[in-house]
C-alpha cells in the first residue's frame, strides 16, 4: 500500500558507545516480521559485522512491541492463493537472518520491551542474552490461530525452556510476562520497563570490556558443543581454544596472565584484565 514503509525503514540502526541498537520498526503492525523486514535484517547483520563502531548488538522493538511474530497477512494469507513454491520461498527467505544472528561475530542481547509472539521467539533465542521488561508479554500463540510453532520455533523453545514449560505454553498458547520468562530461563533477567535500557547498557558495558576474539569463540563453542558427544566436544573445545589463540593478535591470554601474576593489577576471579 502507499503507506507501507520502504524496506530499509523497517529496521533502524543507532550506534552509541559501541552498542548497535537494532530496532524492529513496524510499530503500526506491532513489529510483525514481513519480507522487507527480514531481508533488511540480513543486510543489517552484514553491515554491523563489518562495522568497527559496533562492539555489541542490541535487538529491540519500536513502540509497544518487541515483535508480534511473523506477518500473518504477508507470509500466510497472501501466499494462500499462490503455488506451494511461494510458501517454500517465504520460509527459506524469512529465517536466514536468525541463523546468522545465532553465530553473529559480536555478542548479541535481546531487549524485550513489549509483545513477543510466535516467530519472534526465533530472534529471541538466537540472541546470546536476553533482558525483558516485566511488562513485556510473551506467547506461543500459534495454537490460538490453528498452527503449531514452525520455522524452528519449537526447536528454539526446546533449547532454552524445559519439557513441561515448553509443552504447557505450546499447548495452551497462554500469554506470560517478563518475570515468568525469566523464571523459565527464556530470558536472563526481567526488570521494570523504565529500567530496561539502563540495565541493557550496563550489561553491554561489561561485554565490551572482554577480549572480543575470546568472546566470539566462547559463545559459539557453547552453542555448538551442546549437541555433541563428550569426546567430540572435548576435542572441539580445544580446537576452538587453539584457533582463538592464533586469531587473537593482541595475545590477550598472555596479557591477562601478566596483569594478574606479574603486575598484580587485577583479579581474574573478580573481573576482566584491561584490554
Ligand atoms: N501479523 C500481521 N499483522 C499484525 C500482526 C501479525 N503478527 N500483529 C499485529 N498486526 C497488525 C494488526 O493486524 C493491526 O493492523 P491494522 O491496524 O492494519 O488493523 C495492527 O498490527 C495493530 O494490531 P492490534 O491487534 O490492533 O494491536 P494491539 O496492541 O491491540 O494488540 C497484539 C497487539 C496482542 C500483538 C495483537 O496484534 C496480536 O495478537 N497480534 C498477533 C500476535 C501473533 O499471534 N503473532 C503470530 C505468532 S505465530 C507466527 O509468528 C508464525
Amino acid at each position: 500500500t502507499a503507506t507501507e514503509k520502504s524496506g530499509s525503514d523497517t529496521v533502524l540502526v543507532d550506534i552509541e558507545d559501541r552498542i548497535a541498537f537494532v530496532t524492529f520498526n513496524r510499530p503500526e503492525k506491532r513489529n510483525a516480521m514481513n519480507p522487507e523486514l527480514n531481508i533488511r535484517m540480513a543486510e543489517v547483520l552484514d553491515e554491523l559485522e563489518a562495522d568497527d563502531r559496533c562492539g555489541v548488538l542490541v535487538l529491540r522493538g519500536a513502540g509497544t512491541s518487541w515483535s508480534a511474530g511473523m506477518d500473518l497477512q504477508q507470509y500466510f494469507r497472501d501466499n494462500d492463493d499462490k503455488p506451494r513454491s511461494a510458501t517454500i520461498k517465504s520460509r527459506r527467505q524469512s529465517g536466514g537472518w536468525w541463523q546468522r544472528l545465532t553465530y553473529f561475530e559480536k555478542p548479541t542481547v535481546a531487549m524485550v520491551n513489549g509483545w513477543c509472539f510466535g516467530g519472534a521467539f526465533n530472534p529471541l533465542v538466537a540472541c546470546d542474552l536476553a533482558i525483558a521488561a516485566n511488562e513485556a508479554t510473551f506467547g506461543l500463540s500459534e495454537i490460538n490461530w490453528g498452527i503449531l510453532p514452525g520455522g524452528n520455533v519449537t526447536r528454539a523453545v526446546a533449547e532454552v525452556m524445559n519439557h513441561r514449560d515448553s509443552l504447557y505454553y505450546i499447548m495452551t498458547g497462554e500469554p506470560f510476562g517478563g518475570e515468568k520468562a525469566r523464571d523459565m530461563g527464556l530470558v536472563n533477567e526481567s526488570v521494570p520497563l523504565a529500567d530496561l535500557e539502563t540495565r541493557v547498557r550496563k550489561l553491554c558495558a561489561s561485554l565490551l570490556e572482554k577480549n572480543p576474539v575470546t568472546m566470539k569463540a566462547a559463545k559459539d563453542t557453547f552453542k555448538r558443543v551442546r549437541n555433541m558427544p563428550w569426546d567430540v566436544a572435548d576435542d572441539y573445545i580445544y580446537a576452538k581454544l587453539e584457533q582463538m589463540l592464533l586469531l587473537d593478535k593482541t595475545r590477550g591470554r598472555d596479557e591477562g596472565l601478566k596483569q594478574f601474576l606479574d603486575d598484580k593489577s587485577y583479579r581474574p576471579g573478580l573481573g576482566a584484565y584491561k584490554l
